[in-house]
């Protein structure tokens, strides 16, 4: 069994709206694992930006709450520090990447300076040696003249390079979680060929876990060691890669996966699967959430939320098909 970097169990977060209680996260229990990177794909509005915004604490209250649950890290709960701690563990151990880079820089100073701020807010550093590092960061992501880069403005970098200049922040303090959130959504292609290759190559020199969250299952293919499977804020199925592909076990799963005709190969489905939507999630359907869009639901599927049923090493589905006595 790996160790355990950081894990998750029962996390609920609801956003309190005028319109009502959106209840984002319905119990994720998720353990991710020392040097792995871990996916999470799903459709838009399942709840992968919720979790790994939970897992960071920047849930913003109004609206957002995290109501149940831990988030354990070195031996202590996330959910319960104090923000002065999580302060501490944020950018430094547990760091996080956005889809869109330039929310992440402030327009009025350099990148340079920029990434110092990081590194002298969790280490001991001059503002010298500070920047010192953060050339030595820009480097690192491959930045071409990093030394011009550190002095640029974000406003004068390509939407690339700034990409590549915000992994280098929060891989400045060399975290032990990087949290990839649609990282390459914005780029173009080629662009986002190079900021793949790059993270890979970054899990292997600094030994990092990685979660990597993306509606893409052909980046999760190519990058992920085993992925989560979510579905209007649950975790649906979750396994190793292979089998993900090779044998998805829960019907939303077959769907997601059929609905790609270069994987879809080995499956007897139609391209065109999954009819209907992700529910609204301020009254989500009673029982399983995926209920209504199921083609396998049974009369229990619409009372009862399924558990989570094991089919051996380590591939867990929620779903009655693989309830005792009912497994197909
Ligand atoms: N600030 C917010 N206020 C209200 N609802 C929100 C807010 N942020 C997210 N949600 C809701 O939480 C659910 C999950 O969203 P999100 O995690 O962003 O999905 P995605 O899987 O596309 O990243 C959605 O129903 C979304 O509308
Ligand atoms: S629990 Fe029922 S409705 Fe939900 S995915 Fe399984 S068969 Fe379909
Ligand atoms: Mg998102």
């Amino acid at each position: 069994m790996p160790d355990v970097l950081i894990s998750v169990k029962n996390l609920k977060t609801n956003f309190y709206t005028y319109a009502g209680v959106v209840k984002a996260l319905d119990g994720i229990n998720l353990d991710i694992y020392k040097g792995e990177t871990i996916g999470l794909v799903g459709e838009t509005g399942c709840g992968k930006s919720v979790t790994a915004l939970s897992i960071i604490r920047l849930i913003q209250w109004p609206p957002g709450k995290i109501d149940e649950g831990t988030i354990t890290f070195e031996g202590r709960d996330l959910l319960k520090l104090p923000e002065s701690e999580m302060r501490k563990i944020r950018g430094n151990k547990i760091s996080m990447i956005f889809q869109e880079p330039m929310n992440s820089f402030n327009p009025v100073f350099t990148i340079g300076d920029q990434i110092a701020e990081v590194i002298m807010l969790h280490q001991k550093k001059t503002k010298k040696e500070a920047l010192a590092q953060a050339i030595e960061m820009l480097k690192f992501t491959s930045i071409p003249a990093p030394e011009r880069v550190a002095k640029s403005y974000p406003h004068e970098l390509s939407g690339g390079m700034l990409q590549r200049a915000m992994i280098s922040m929060a891989l400045a303090c060399q975290p032990e979680l990087l949290i990839a959130d649609e990282p390459t959504t914005a780029l173009d292609v080629t662009i986002e060929a190079q900021i793949l290759e790059l993270m890979k190559g970054l899990k292997t020199k600094m030994g990092a876990s990685i979660l990597l969250i993306t509606h893409d299952l052909g980046i999760i293919a190519e990058m992920c060691d085993r992925v989560g499977v979510m579905y209007a804020g649950n975790i649906v199925e979750l396994a190793d890669v292979s089998t993900i592909f090779k044998n998805p076990s829960h019907p939303y799963t077959s769907g997601l996966i059929c609905a790609i005709p270069s994987l879809a190969t080995k499956q007897a489905c139609r391209l065109d699967t999954i009819p209907g939507n992700v529910p609204n999630l301020i009254r989500p359907p009673e029982g399983c959430r995926f209920h209504p869009r199921c083609s396998k639901a049974m009369d229990r599927c619409k009372k009862e939320k399924p558990g989570v049923y094991d089919l051996g090493n380590g591939h867990l589905v929620s779903c009655f098909l693989y309830a005792e006595g009912q497994k197909q």
